[in-house]
C-alpha cells in the first residue's frame, strides 16, 4: 500500500483504471443503446407556437390530417418564406387519423424540425428530425428518410426544406 504514496505509481494506476473502463464501455452484449434525446418542443407548446397551417389532409400521405405549429423563431421565414430560420426554429406537425376532417380527435403522433447552426449538419440538410409519440417518447431522430424526402423541399414549392405549400 506505501507505493500508492508515491504520485508516479498512483498515476499510473488510474491510467490502467480508465484502459480498464474504456474496455468495458466497448463490450457488446450488455451496452445500453444510447438514449434517445429529449423531445425539442416543450409540453405545452401550444402556449407559446402558432398554428401556421390549419387542419388538412397530408399530402405526404393521405391516411393523416396535419397541423402545422411554428415557434416564435420559425414564424416569420415559415410564413413569409422570406429570409432564415436561426438556429433553434423548430416546426411542429400534429399528426391526426386519416378520417378527423377537423383535428379534434386524438393526436396520433408529432414529426419535428429543428434548426442547426448553418452548415453544422450537412447530413441532416442542418435541421434535426425527431419523431415524438403521445407519450412524448422520441421514437426517432434524424431519420434517413425525413430528410431522403424533404431535400427535394426547396424553392419555389418548399422553403428551406420545409415541405407545405402556403
Ligand atoms: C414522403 C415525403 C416525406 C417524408 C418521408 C417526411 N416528410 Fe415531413 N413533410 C412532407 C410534406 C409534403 C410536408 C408538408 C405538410 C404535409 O402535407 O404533410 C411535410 C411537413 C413536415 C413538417 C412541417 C414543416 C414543413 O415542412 O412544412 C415537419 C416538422 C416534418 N414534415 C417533419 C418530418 C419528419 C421528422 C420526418 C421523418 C420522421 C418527415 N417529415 C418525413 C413530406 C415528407
Amino acid at each position: 500500500m506505501l507505493l500508492l504514496h508515491l504520485p508516479a505509481t498512483r498515476k499510473r494506476l488510474c491510467q490502467l483504471a480508465l484502459l480498464v473502463l474504456a474496455a468495458c464501455g466497448n463490450d457488446e452484449g450488455d451496452a445500453t443503446p444510447p438514449a434517445l434525446s429529449e423531445p425539442l418542443f416543450p409540453e405545452d407548446f401550444r402556449a407559446t407556437f402558432q398554428e401556421v397551417r390549419n387542419c388538412r389532409p397530408s399530402s405526404e400521405h393521405d391516411l393523416s390530417r396535419v397541423v402545422v405549429y411554428a415557434d416564435p423563431q420559425a414564424l416569420a421565414p415559415y410564413t413569409t418564406r422570406e429570409g432564415e430560420f436561426e438556429p433553434g426554429a423548430t416546426l411542429v406537425k400534429e399528426e391526426y387519423d386519416g378520417t378527423d376532417s377537423s383535428c379534434e380527435g386524438p393526436v396520433t403522433q408529432w414529426t419535428v424540425m429543428q434548426r442547426l447552426a448553418a452548415g453544422s449538419s450537412p447530413d441532416t440538410l442542418d435541421w434535426r428530425w425527431q419523431r415524438v409519440s403521445l407519450e412524448r417518447s422520441v421514437v426517432s431522430q434524424d431519420e434517413r428518410r425525413c430528410t431522403g424526402c424533404h431535400t427535394a423541399c426547396r424553392e419555389p414549392e418548399g422553403f428551406a426544406n420545409t415541405c407545405a405549400l402556403p
